[in-house]
């Protein structure tokens, strides 16, 4: 059984998923690009079952490591210490935002899963747990049976790797929907159908400020996994390829900003 995440990433992504992990019971070890010492206070909130470590620590102590990095980082990682590993790949391809950018990627020969596959060659990838928002992923949890839980999409080329991942999305809670495999994750990617707008509330235009934000934070109308499937099949892949902040509900980029300048200070 899966007992422990190693976590990569210790911003708004790697925190949800350390949080989600531990309230399903994991133990969690997490990093960053700056390391350990700098998640005291992370660890202390996640409480006894979280520990932080170096990048190699949280990859050797993870049954499945959590990728939550920027992808502009991807080539920074370790591969030889990902031998063998179960990952989860959370990360997604936002070419306007910041210097990453890849003609690769910009012309749909391969997906980011794949890019990052390619580069964590002896690992077995599986793509999840990155469709939606920091805020939402916390939010749309559910446990099994609840009329609420809704259904998450996973894709990758080991069976077992994503049996794995799927297992371990559904004790976090939601179901989860096979998309394929990682040649198929652009119908998961950003601007497709099971991207993010199904698992985020619609805030009524007459509400701003923190009515906004309160609204906003709630769970989007939970998806089957039948309905999950249909829009997985509906996807026609996005031109151009890549996620951006642009059409984002403006209560998203404020929460966003809130969170970014947060973080800053406690750097
Ligand atoms: N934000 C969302 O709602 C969301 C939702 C789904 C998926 N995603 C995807 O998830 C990924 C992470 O997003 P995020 O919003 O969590 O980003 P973030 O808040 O900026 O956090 C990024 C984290 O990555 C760490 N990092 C950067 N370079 C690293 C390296 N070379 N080695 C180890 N750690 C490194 C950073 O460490 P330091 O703190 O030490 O700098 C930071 O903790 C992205 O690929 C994003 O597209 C984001």
């Amino acid at each position: 059984m899966t007992k422990t995440i190693g976590v990569v990433g210790s911003g708004l992504v790697g925190k949800a998923v350390a949080r989600l992990a531990i309230a399903a019971g994991y133990k969690v070890v997490i990093s960053n690009s700056r390391g350990p010492d700098t998640l005291s206070k992370l660890v202390e909130d996640l409480g006894q079952h979280a520990r932080a470590g170096t990048v190699e620590e949280a990859i050797e102590a993870g049954d499945i490591v959590s990728l939550a990095i920027p992808l502009a980082v991807f080539e920074s990682l370790p591969a030889d210490k990902f031998v063998g590993k179960v990952v989860l790949d959370q990360t997604n391809y936002y070419p306007g935002m910041g210097e990453f950018r890849r003609a690769d990627l910009d012309r749909g020969e391969l997906t980011s899963s794949e890019l990052v596959q390619r580069h964590l060659r002896g690992a077995k990838l599986v793509k999840g747990l990155h469709n939606l928002s920091w805020i939402h992923m916390e939010s749309n949890a559910r446990p099994r049976g609840d009329a609420a839980r809704t259904t998450l999409p996973v894709a990758g080329d080991d069976a077992a790797a994503k049996g794995m991942v799927t297992n371990f999305i559904e004790r976090l809670g939601y179901n989860v929907a096979d998309a394929g495999a990682l040649a198929n994750s652009w119908r998961i990617e950003p601007g497709t159908p099971i991207y993010f707008w199904r698992y985020a509330p619609v805030v009524p235009q007459a509400v701003s400020g923190d009515e906004a934000k309160r609204i906003y934070q709630q769970r989007g109308e939970p998806v089957s996994p039948e309905q999950a499937r249909a829009l997985i099949q509906q996807a026609v892949r996005p031109s151009p390829i890549g996620g951006t902040l642009e059409g984002m509900p403006q209560v998203h980029v404020d929460l966003f900003l809130e969170q970014a300048s947060a973080d800053t200070v406690k750097k």
